[in-house]
């Protein structure tokens, strides 16, 4: 079956890894779509057809409605199967409800919740008007399902994305043609661990938890996790 990889968030972390690994791989398109791309990523790009690199901040979620080359490409690939693996995401705002500016509590929803609901609906109606298969990776996180204390906005937002996965879950539960997949990918030892364990001027009072994470070398590395999803949710279908 010609599969088109469609993730977002790809400059580092899980996606990064993700990338790597699905780029190995010349039978398949992928199209990125992060606000950044690494110059080996803007390299290989270059050279293969097939690695289609977006520049897209996810804190404008209007701007995918214009994002027309998606459309494009898959259609002059003839894919049979669109998966779009869900990725991008932050943890910020971290805090007390009334230190949250109004600033990151927008970003947090558009990055989290918004843009990942535009490009699931885009990529939803490819995939009817290209009669293909539709499969979605939800990367998700514990926090989806549990409370964190100072992590309102995290908790919240990757609660809804995954609440608007299962929903679409629900209404294709006889349709053998759009599969839903949530992942928690647990704790990783990437860029947004960091970001936790420097929220040191606000509310957060678990934060010493995930220092000690680090410090004792309980984070997986991405790579591990990427190779994991990958090997069960795209190489062996
Ligand atoms: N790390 C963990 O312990 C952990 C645990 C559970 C779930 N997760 C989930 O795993 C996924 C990947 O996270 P990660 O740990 O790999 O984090 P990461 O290393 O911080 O990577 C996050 C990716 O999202 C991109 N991104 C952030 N804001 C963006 C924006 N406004 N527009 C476009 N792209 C944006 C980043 O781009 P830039 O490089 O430009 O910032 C980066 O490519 C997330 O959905 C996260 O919730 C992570």
């Amino acid at each position: 079956m010609k599969k088109a990889v469609i993730i977002t968030g790809t400059s580092s972390g899980l996606g990064k890894e993700m990338f790597d690994l699905l780029t190995d791989l010349s039978s398949i398109l992928i199209i990125s779509l992060s606000r950044r791309f690494l110059d080996s990523q803007l390299e290989l790009a270059k050279s293969n057809k097939h690695i289609r690199l977006i520049e897209q901040d996810f804190n404008q979620p209007e701007q995918l409605l214009k994002k027309m080359e998606i459309s494009q490409e898959l259609s002059a690939f003839n894919v049979e199967e669109i998966i779009f693996i869900n990725n991008a995401g932050i943890v910020e705002p971290i805090g007390s409800i009334e230190e949250f500016e109004p600033d990151k509590i927008r970003k947090s929803i558009d990055v989290n919740f918004t843009s990942p609901l535009y490009m699931t609906q885009m990529l939803y109606k490819e995939s009817l008007k290209l009669k293909t298969k539709f499969s979605i990776l939800n990367i998700s996180s514990k926090a989806a399902t549990q409370t964190y204390d100072g992590w309102g906005l995290y908790c919240a937002t990757k609660a809804g994305a995954k609440m608007f996965y299962d929903v679409i879950d629900e209404q294709h539960k006889d349709n053998r043609k759009v599969e839903v997949t949530t992942i928690d990918p647990g704790v990783m030892d990437t860029q947004l661990q960091e970001n936790i364990r420097q929220a040191e001027n606000v509310y957060f009072p678990n934060r010493g938890h995930f220092v000690n994470l680090k410090e004792e070398n309980r984070l997986p590395a991405p790579e591990m996790v990427a190779r994991d999803i990958l090997s069960k949710h795209v190489f062996d279908k």
